[in-house]
């Protein structure tokens, strides 16, 4: 990166980091953002020398797809983070075309290492794992014997990509996404030093439902099971999935026993977790997608966000999976609480609950609009329907570049449903059921002004138990 080009960008972070948000209507008070340029995929998650730290895929030099660079961000509470210099950048001939692509990072000891997908060739067609390591915090240094390894096996395609490294027992081991005969699968290895890797077989494949490539695997123990996450290629309407199973063969088989979508809004792909203290399994997600329209914050040069760090538990009985925003997110919230609504509220960052009480044989429907115009012409309509347990978001009044409407379902339990709505200034996150097992993440682009907030039930046999809406803001 150029001297000019780098002190441009930390212009950009200090002017964002004394007034978030400043005067572009749409940046994220609490949502990562690059200060300059396009960001896709989490990549790297790990809590390391007492702080989170996420990279993620980045093109500095503008708001669209560029050869890929890995951002670099720190944070002490997931949600304020703080941009440290790009952390890798192409330079070398097996990453300079398409660049450094998806991966992960491991800490040992007080070094910090890289393994991420090196791209190279006019269609990303040479693909290989490479590393590069950081002693105690200085800069990323690529690997002599890069790539580590230098391809996919024998009857497996070009797709070769997103190295997941974790320890083993005594060993590394990476996951990593592919592709043969036209099914997703995930091939594992496993290595003393990072440098020299073993092929230990397919770990999982699709049985042809799940896609023709498995994009950004990530595999970790969450209570009694193992869960795969996978973002398949080729399936219609599914982002990512995570599948929920156990291990065999001293590790190096997986085994399917339930699968789960891991988000049903338009604008969620590629998530990784990450283990934080006491075992906390956090997982984030680009928030945006390779099929979603181009945003309007391209006129501010940039574009794409990470979602809010989300919680995963094992749901009710072992079985499932529970899905909440991280803890830290409470202490952001300031003014409100059971507030009186139908009014103007708050054109920044919001977090809403809902609580329902819901008859059997209900026809009921709770209607809300959030981020609506004064007169009512606009905004994103969010409904819950007793009858059918449907969560409806339609974000098609609220501004440029609206998603179409999406839908979950989420049945009320014992009579009760929660409803969950994270607000930031271009985004909704809606986190249904108790403990929240449905989500949806839905970029939104509403007109300055537009911060009126509405709820109503409708119908019979539904009654709103709980409402309360908080204006989110740094801890004071
Ligand atoms: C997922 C993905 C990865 C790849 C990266 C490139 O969104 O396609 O498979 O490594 O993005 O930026």
């Amino acid at each position: 990166m150029s001297g000019t080009h780098a002190a441009a960008l930390r212009r950009a972070d200090e002017e964002l980091a004394r007034s978030p948000g400043g005067a572009d209507p749409w940046r994220p008070l609490f949502h990562y953002t690059a200060a300059k340029g396009w960001i896709n995929d989490p990549n790297g998650l790990v809590h390391f020398g007492g702080r989170y730290h996420m990279f993620s895929q980045h093109y500095p030099y503008s708001g669209e797809w560029g050869p890929m660079h890995w951002g670099h961000a720190d944070s002490s509470d997931l949600l304020a983070w703080r941009r440290l210099p790009v952390a890798l950048a192409p330079s070398e001939p097996y990453d300079l075309t398409m660049g450094c692509w998806s991966g992960s990072a491991v800490a040992d000891g007080d070094r910090l290492s890289l393994v991420y997908t090196s791209a190279t060739g006019a269609k990303a067609e040479r693909q290989a794992v490479c590393v590069a390591t950081s002693p105690a915090g200085g800069e990323f240094v690529k690997h002599p014997k890069n790539p580590v390894i230098p391809g996919p096996p024998e009857g497996f395609t070009s797709d070769f990509r997103d190295p997941r490294a974790f320890r083993y027992g005594n060993a590394w081991r990476v996951v990593v996404g592919a592709s043969r005969a036209g099914k997703g699968c995930v091939l594992l290895y496993e290595s003393p030093d990072l440098a020299s890797w073993r092929l230990l077989g397919v770990l999982a494949e699709s049985d042809g439902s799940l896609g023709h490539m498995w994009e950004c695997p990530d595999l970790f123990p969450l209570g009694e099971r193992w869960v795969l996450v996978v973002s398949p290629m080729g399936v219609p309407g599914v982002g990512s999935m995570a599948l929920l199973g156990r291990l065999e063969d001293s590790g190096a088989r997986f085994v399917i026993e339930e699968t789960r979508v891991l988000d049903f809004g338009p604008d969620f792909y590629a998530p990784q977790t990450m283990e934080g203290p006491a075992g906390r399994r956090i997982l984030i997600g680009w928030m945006d997608h390779w099929k979603s329209p181009d945003p309007p914050t391209l006129a501010s040069g940039w574009r794409g966000a990470m979602t809010v760090p989300r919680v995963l538990r094992p749901g009710p009985g072992g079985r499932g999976l529970a899905i909440e925003p991280v803890e830290e997110l409470k202490s952001w919230r300031h003014e409100g609480g059971d507030i009186a609504v139908g009014g103007k509220f708050c054109a920044g960052a919001a977090d809403i609950e809902v609580e329902l009480s819901a008859e059997k044989g209900s026809n009921g429907r709770l209607e809300m609009t959030l981020r609506g115009s004064p007169d009512g012409t606009r905004g994103v309509s969010l409904a819950w329907s007793a009858a059918t347990g449907e969560v409806l978001l339609d974000p098609s009044r609220s501004g440029p570049a609206a998603r179409k409407p999406c839908r979950m379902t989420a049945p009320a339990r014992g009579g009760k449903l929660r409803l969950r709505a994270v607000l930031d200034r271009c985004s909704v996150e809606v986190f249904a059921g108790s403990p929240p097992d449905s989500v949806l993440s839905c970029l939104v682009f509403p007109a300055p002004g537009d911060d009126y907030l509405s709820v109503a039930v409708t119908g019979n046999g539904l009654r709103m138990a709980a409402f309360r809406a908080w204006k989110l803001a740094p801890p004071r």
